[in-house]
C-alpha cells in the first residue's frame, strides 16, 4: 500500500510545529514545497485548465489550484459554441468570471481559444459561407481577445489547424473555415488578434507531436513552415503544445528534444498547454496504473522542461474527476476511471503530482 500524502491541514501543523509558518505570508498559496513554487523558482508557469463551475462547487479543488498553480487556462468557456451559441448574442459569463477569478488572485490567464473547428456553435458553418461570412469570424476573434485586453496574458488564437490526413494543401484541416476562406484565415485570425490585445502572446496550439509513430513525426514537419511563416509576419510569439501522452507510445527524446530546439530556433515561446497521460493501455490496479503514469511523465517532461524556451506547464484539469478522458468515446475499455491528472478524486495528490514537482526541481532556470 502506498503512504497516503498529507493533506493541506497536516502540513500546515507540521509546519507550524518547527515554526515555517511565521515566514508564509498568505494562507492557501504559501506552501513552500507546492508545484507553484517550485515552477517559480525556475521562472516558469504552472497550471491547469478549470471552469467556473468546477471552481465554484468545488472548494477543495479551489484551495488545491491556489496552492499549486500560478496561471489558468479555460476549459471551456471561451470557446466560440459558449460565448456565442445564439448568433449576435454573446455570452462571457463564465469567461468573465474565470478573469476576474485570475485577476484577483493573480494568476496569469490563458485564453482558449478563438479559432477552433470543433466547437463553433451550430449556426456557423453555414453563416461562414454567406457573403460577408469573414467578417462573422474576424469579429468573433477580435470580440473575444478585445473583451480581455490587457488582461489574458495568453491567447490560444488558432486551435489545431493542421492535419496532414485531410490531404489540403500546407497539411491543413478541411475545416469549416479553411473550405470557406482558403488557408489565410489563420494568418488573418492572428492579425487580428494582435490588433484586438497588442499587449497578449498569441499562440498557435495543436496536439500529437510527443511520441515517435510516425503519424507526430509528420505533424513535427508539418506545423514548422506554418510557424515560419506567422512568425515571419509577427503574427505568433508560441506554440502550445497539448501534450496529452498516452502511456505506452513510443517516445525518443532526442528526436522530441530536436523538436523543441527547432521551434525556439524559430523564436518562438512554448508552452505546455494539456497535459495529461491516458492509462488507456494499462491495468486496472490503481498503484501499478499511478506508477507507470508517473514514469512515462517524468521521462517527458525532464526533456520538454530542459528546453528553456518551454515557458511552462498546464494541465488539462487537476483532478481526475475533472478529466475528459472519462466521457463516454474516451473511457477505458474495461469502464475502470481514468487516473491521468496529478490528483485523485478525492484531491489526494498521485504519484504524478511528484513526478511533476521532481521535473519542475530538475527544469533549468529561466533567465528573465
Ligand atoms: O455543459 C454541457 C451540459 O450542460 C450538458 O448536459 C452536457 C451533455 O453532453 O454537455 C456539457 O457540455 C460539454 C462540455 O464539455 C462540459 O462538460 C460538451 O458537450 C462537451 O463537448 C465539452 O467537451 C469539451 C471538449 O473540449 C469540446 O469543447 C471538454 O470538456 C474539453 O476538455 C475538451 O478540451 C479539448 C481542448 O479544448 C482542445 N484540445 C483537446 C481537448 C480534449 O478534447
Amino acid at each position: 500500500m502506498t503512504q497516503r500524502e498529507p493533506n493541506r491541514r497536516e502540513t500546515l501543523l507540521g509546519l507550524a510545529a518547527v515554526g515555517a509558518t511565521a515566514c508564509l505570508p498568505g494562507a492557501a498559496t504559501a506552501d513552500i514545497d507546492s508545484l507553484k513554487a517550485r515552477a517559480e523558482r525556475k521562472g516558469l508557469l504552472f497550471g491547469c485548465a478549470v471552469t467556473s463551475r468546477e471552481l465554484r462547487s468545488e472548494p477543495a479543488l479551489r484551495e488545491a489550484v491556489l496552492r499549486d498553480c500560478n496561471a489558468l487556462v479555460a476549459t471551456n468557456e471561451m470557446k466560440w459554441g459558449v460565448i456565442e451559441p445564439a448568433r449576435g448574442r454573446r455570452v462571457y459569463a463564465g469567461a468573465d468570471w474565470l478573469v476576474d477569478f485570475a485577476t484577483e488572485h493573480r494568476l496569469t490567464m490563458r485564453g482558449h481559444t478563438a479559432v477552433w473547428h470543433q466547437n463553433p456553435p451550430l449556426w456557423v458553418p453555414n453563416a461562414l459561407r454567406e457573403p460577408g461570412g469573414r467578417a462573422l469570424l474576424e469579429e468573433h476573434v477580435r470580440a473575444v481577445v478585445g473583451r480581455y485586453r490587457g488582461r489574458i496574458a495568453q491567447w490560444d488564437v488558432v486551435n489545431e489547424a493542421i492535419f496532414h490526413k485531410d490531404r489540403q494543401p500546407g497539411a491543413l484541416r478541411n475545416s469549416p473555415f479553411l473550405q470557406a476562406f482558403g488557408e489565410g484565415y489563420i494568418a488573418d485570425a492572428f492579425r487580428v488578434a494582435r490588433e484586438a490585445d497588442p499587449t497578449a502572446k498569441l499562440y498557435y496550439n495543436d496536439f500529437a507531436f510527443e511520441s515517435s509513430e510516425v503519424s507526430h513525426e509528420e505533424r513535427r514537419r508539418d506545423v514548422l513552415p506554418l510557424l515560419e511563416s506567422l512568425r515571419r509576419q509577427n503574427l505568433v510569439d508560441g506554440i502550445g503544445l497539448q501534450a496529452h501522452l498516452q502511456v505506452g507510445d513510443p517516445f525518443d527524446p532526442r528526436r522530441y528534444r530536436r523538436f523543441l530546439s527547432d521551434l525556439a530556433d524559430i523564436g518562438l515561446d512554448i508552452m505546455l498547454t494539456e497535459f495529461d497521460v491516458a492509462d488507456r493501455r494499462l491495468e486496472a490496479d490503481t498503484a501499478a496504473r499511478d506508477r507507470k503514469v508517473a514514469d512515462y511523465a517524468r521521462a517527458y517532461l525532464d526533456v520538454a522542461l530542459d528546453e528553456s524556451a518551454v515557458k511552462g506547464l498546464l494541465t488539462w484539469g487537476l483532478s481526475d474527476r475533472n478529466t475528459w478522458l472519462n466521457a463516454d468515446q474516451w473511457r477505458r475499455k474495461d469502464g475502470v476511471p481514468a487516473r491521468p491528472l496529478p490528483y485523485d478524486d478525492a484531491m489526494d495528490r498521485k504519484p504524478l503530482w511528484h513526478a511533476i514537482a521532481g521535473s519542475l526541481d530538475a527544469a533549468p532556470v529561466r533567465k528573465a
